[in-house]
């Protein structure tokens, strides 16, 4: 009886899970990232907007071009203070050192956790930058191209003291669109769960990864 109740109860936590409106994958992403390094024993990291909406820029640097991220094709690092930054609003003097990425792309959508133990996280190498002492705040950017596919995730790992670094002008960060970053109270479903990725995808079932992860 108390088995069946469970059973019960956890398939209603479920469903009420799947049409939460509020959800924001990207916060989600950030959320599993810090569980799974608390139950790693490694510290928990401030969920950082600037870095969040730095993440998304990044991902919006490769155009929806997945190959080029399992070719290990990166954006130059200047971008991050000439584009990426003001992008997002967040003060250049006060970027703080990255110390870590995580990068994914697939043609088909997948729940954040999904993304982070399939898509994220693939080898020895990806699990020493998770848990790596060197950060200090993380961020995570979602997006799928204008609303469709390939689907990409990056979890932007760095250094310094959260309160000094990426400073957001005026203290919020300019909320992008197309897709979705950690660290702000946005209601964002943008990433791609809703439902308008291009019927192609479905029907031929066309299903690419690719993955890199960078200590710096
Ligand atoms: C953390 O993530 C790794 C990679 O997905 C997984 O193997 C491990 O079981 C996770 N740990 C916990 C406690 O969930
Ligand atoms: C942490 O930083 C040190 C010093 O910069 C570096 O040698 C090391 O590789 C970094 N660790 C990881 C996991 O990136
Ligand atoms: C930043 O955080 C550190 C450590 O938590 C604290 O000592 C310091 O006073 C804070 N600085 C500001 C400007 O809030």
């Amino acid at each position: 009886m108390a088995v069946a109740f469970w059973l019960l109860f956890s398939a209603l936590l479920l469903s009420a899970d799947a049409t939460d409106s509020k959800d924001n994958p990207a916060d989600e992403l950030v959320a599993v990232v810090n569980a799974n390094r608390t139950a790693h024993k490694s510290h928990s990291l401030v969920d950082s907007p600037g870095l969040g909406c730095i993440a998304l820029q990044y991902i919006k640097a490769y155009q929806g071009k997945c190959d080029e991220v399992g070719n290990g094709k990166k954006p130059a690092d200047t971008e991050f203070a000439e584009t990426f930054a003001p992008n997002c609003g967040v003060q250049a003097s006060t970027l703080g050192p990255i110390t870590g990425r995580l990068l994914g792309c697939q043609s088909k959508y997948v729940p954040p956790s999904e993304a982070f133990s399939d898509v994220l996280i693939q080898n020895s190498r990806s699990l020493e930058i998770l848990y790596s002492k060197n950060h200090t705040q993380v961020g995570a950017g979602v997006s799928g191209s204008d609303g469709g596919a390939p689907y990409f995730w990056c979890v932007m790992f760095a250094g310094g003291a959260p309160n000094k670094t990426f400073a957001l002008e005026g203290g919020v960060a300019k909320i992008t669109r197309p897709g979705c970053f950690s660290g702000t109270d946005d209601d964002c479903s943008d990433a791609g769960r809703s439902g308008n990725r291009p019927r192609w995808v479905e029907a031929v079932g066309v299903f690419v990864a690719v993955v890199c992860a960078l200590g710096l």
